[in-house]
């Protein structure tokens, strides 16, 4: 079965059992305070697995674009990819475990005809924080899964989330799909490497804490994912992603154009650029989207491409390569995503640009290497030299000592990145260890702020404003919206005194649920280029202000202290940057 395919079987087989088909959200996630990428399809319902109510109801599924970066080294071996699309099926408060469990065994074994004695789950051993998770194990044994099947496990395997530091997360129960020719063994053993894990359902009923403690979530919920390319695999009988359809037109192109042609040798440098070409052509053509840069998801996307650039170069690729392939994906992909087409231009000459860019040094980075090589491991100053002088990202460097047998002095390079006060991959590394959507009161305050000042700009500087952007930190907010000028300083005044009537008006705020053509008929505000889904909420403050919006926001806007805007700065052409922090008032 081909993915598209095994995309319309689950969403159908989800919507027969009720739930609600919601779109994919963008790529980039919407406050990327502690993420750079959405990286499971829960990631952006966190809010409404804490409480927050959904407006398209409790039982929702998707196909959600995902991106997990972490692992940017190991992509090329024959498991790991970094853009991927995720299939999940969510329960907000309503079924369990029960049905759960049983939904995933009927769309695996009756829609998907996979054969349950090749079948394997692993469930939560108990810890201190949660009890051993028997429910789940009765359930598949009533289903049919012979005892010998199941195993139990830790925290390590069996729990999910929080995608960050905090937020919710639980207990979950793993399936597993016996890949060998063989046959499968009576017994299952986790470790062996011809089980492969297909499918996830977490139960998702822990909030976890600052402090590192678990505390009950207002409400039991199910989260579900699993990978399409991944599925996409076990239903072809293929033995690694990079064989289904999604990847070998790709793999077809690269080598039509390559001079050293695909063998058992150079295919690691094809799987990494069939890979990251897939993964650049998403985070340029996201929603959200970003070009080359030496920060946060731009340089993620920097490395990617030079990376693929590297390779290309080991397996003889023409200049500028990387166009003709990239038609390939966006061929492949436009018509589930028609933002691709929208974005195509953009894409092409980024990618055009940073092509240009980084042939410009790498010829000479590259001799610059095999002088550092030659007189053996690679110092800290000499990584440093390359990454500063050739943009050589630290890993690219790192992989080409690898493939002399030689070593990166790592903490060296990172002296030296501290000593010059370079933030892009620190900076980007650090946002893995945040916390995913705060939901604390300071950040729920700074997004009612959010709205009360995109209705101030509109109403004090001009009615054509509109909001491009929002990031919020328990912190601060931050603003972008569409203006070509510098604001004045009686302007800036004027917009942070109309939102400190407004808090000082105390104004209920107030969330409502309509079709997205209701919403629009009001005259509700949206972000630029944001794909909603039919149902939507909107929040309003008072007669004031009415917003596209997930929430959570205060109750009333009397709560929220002092407002204050601390920076007014260009982020890009046409859009300017406002940062706000509110202070606590004392009470009168
Ligand atoms: N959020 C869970 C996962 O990504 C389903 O595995």
């Amino acid at each position: 079965m081909k993915a598209k395919e095994l995309k319309k079987r689950y969403l159908d087989f989800f919507r027969k059992k009720g739930h609600i088909i919601v779109p994919s959200a963008p790529l980039i996630p919407k406050n990327d305070s502690t993420v750079l990428f959405t990286n499971a399809g829960m990631h952006p319902l966190v809010e409404f697995l804490a409480g927050q109510p959904h407006p398209e109801g409790k039982r929702l599924a998707s196909v959600q674009k995902c991106m997990r970066t972490q692992d940017i080294e190991e992509v090329g071996d024959n498991r790991h990819i970094t853009f991927f699309e995720m299939l999940g099926n969510w329960s907000l408060g309503d079924y369990f475990k029960k049905e759960a469990i049983e939904w995933s065994f009927e769309f695996l074994t009756k829609e998907l005809k996979l054969p349950l004695d090749r079948l394997a789950v692993t469930c939560f051993k108990g810890d201190k924080d949660a009890p051993k998770d028997d429910e789940s194990a009765e359930i598949w044994i009533k289903l049919g899964v012979p005892k010998e099947r199941i195993a139990f496990l830790g925290k390590k395997d069996n729990w999910w989330g929080p995608v960050g530091e905090t937020g919710p997360c639980g207990p979950d129960t793993e399936m597993f799909y016996w890949v060998s020719d063989a046959k499968a063994p009576k017994k299952f053993d986790p470790q062996d490497e011809n089980w492969v894990e297909i499918w996830n359902d977490v139960f998702m009923q822990y909030n976890k804490q600052k402090d590192g403690t678990f505390r009950s979530l207002k409400q039991k919920n199910v989260d579900t994912g699993l990978g399409v390319e991944r599925v996409a695999m076990i239903l072809q009988k293929k033995k690694t992603v990079f064989d289904t359809e999604l990847f070998q037109p790709i793999f077809k192109k690269l080598n039509s154009l390559a001079t050293e042609k695909l063998n058992d040798e150079n295919i690691f440098s094809y799987r990494v650029m069939a890979d990251h070409l897939r993964a650049a052509v998403f985070i340029m053509g996201d929603e959200r989207g970003v070009a080359p840069s030496n920060v946060d998801q731009g340089y993620i996307l920097r490395r990617y491409i030079r990376r693929t650039i590297r390779h290309g170069k080991k397996v003889g690729m023409p200049a500028g390569f990387c166009e003709p392939v990239v038609d390939i994906i966006f061929g492949m992909y436009k018509e589930d995503y028609p933002i691709l087409d929208e974005k195509k231009d953009f894409i092409i000459s980024e990618l055009r640009n940073e092509e240009e860019k980084f042939e410009r040094t790498l010829e000479k980075g590259l001799k610059e290497f095999e002088k550092m090589a030659k007189e053996g491991d690679v110092s800290g100053v000499d990584a440093f030299l390359l990454f500063q002088s050739y943009g050589f990202p630290l890993e690219m460097t790192e992989e080409m000592a690898d493939e002399n047998n030689i070593s990166v002095d790592v903490e060296g390079f990172l002296e030296e990145f501290k000593k010059h006060q370079e933030l892009s991959r620190l900076g980007a590394e650090k946002k893995f260890k945040g916390g995913l959507a705060d939901l604390s009161p300071e950040t729920t305050k700074l997004h009612t702020a959010t709205h009360l000042l995109n209705e101030a700009l509109r109403k004090v500087v001009s009615p054509n404003i509109k909001q491009k952007g929002s990031n919020i930190t328990p912190e601060r907010l931050r603003f972008d919206f569409n203006f070509d000028r510098k604001l004045t300083s009686e302007e800036i005044k004027k917009v942070e005194d109309e939102v400190n009537r407004l808090i000082k008006s105390a104004i209920p705020v107030e969330r409502k649920e309509m079709t997205k053509k209701e919403a629009e008929k009001l005259g509700a505000q949206m972000e630029f280029g944001q794909k909603y889904p039919e149902k939507v909420s909107v929040y309003f403050i008072g007669e004031y202000s009415k917003e596209f919006c997930g929430g959570p926001h205060v109750e009333n806007t009397k709560d929220l202290g002092k407002f204050h805007i601390q920076k007014e700065e260009s982020s890009a052409a046409g859009v300017r940057r406002i940062k706000a922090v509110l202070k606590d008032e004392p009470r009168s």
